[in-house]
């Protein structure tokens, strides 16, 4: 692991990372449950298992002062109507925040805390968002057909919880409507009593 400054390059539209030690690519199959329009989900799943999303990142130590940064790359996809996205997760050290580079395509973030605050943010290319402590998200490409692109950072300790959105999935859904994003109400969401 490199304990001396060092640099890394990105380049576009083909979204790679000069260095990574870790790439996550992440089917659809690893996430049916979060698509509310199952039959849609399954149709799909029998042709292939679409790649919905990428992430290279470089390792650090998992210790407080340490950073990790890397690429998130979201493909432009529906699942019937809903986009494509990232899982979605709350840190697991929940006083952890995050940012958000956008560097290409269009998308939003979909943020949420326990208690039940959401936010949604559009991300174009140029805006920097900064997902404060204790707010899930997830990223969703509303575009037809450019990768969403994101350099995200944030502490290397943070750690991933995404047992709490697995089981109801975000607050908020973003679907296509007259060749639009809009921002609905998930059915399946209910605010979680907390012990
Ligand atoms: C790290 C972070 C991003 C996401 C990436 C994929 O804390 O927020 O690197 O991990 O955009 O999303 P998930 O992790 O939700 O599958
Ligand atoms: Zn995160």
């Amino acid at each position: 692991m490199r304990q001396t400054p060092f640099l890394a390059g990105i380049r576009l539209p083909d979204a790679t990372l000069s260095v990574y030690d870790n790439h996550i690519v992440r089917t659809l199959s690893s996430m049916r449950e979060q698509y509310q329009d199952r039959r849609a989900c399954d149709a799909l799943l029998r042709d292939n298992d679409p790649v919905l999303y990428q992430v290279y990142e470089l390792r650090r130590p998992e210790l407080p002062g340490e950073m990790y940064f890397g690429l998130s790359v979201v493909h432009p996809g529906k699942v019937g109507d809903e986009y494509y996205m990232t899982k979605g997760h709350f840190h697991t050290v929940r006083d952890t925040a995050e940012v958000y580079h956008c560097l290409q395509g269009e998308g939003v973030m979909v943020m949420e805390t326990s208690e039940g605050e959401w936010a949604v943010e559009e991300l174009r290319p140029g805006r920097v968002l900064y997902v404060p402590p204790l707010w899930a998200h997830r990223s969703v490409n509303t575009s037809a057909v450019e990768d969403l692109v994101t350099l995200f950072i944030y502490p290397a300790n943070a750690g991933h919880d995404y047992g709490t959105i697995e089981r109801q999935g975000m607050r908020k859904l973003v679907v296509e409507r007259q060749a639009k994003p809009v921002i609905i109400d998930n059915p399946r969401w209910h605010l979680e009593k907390v012990d």
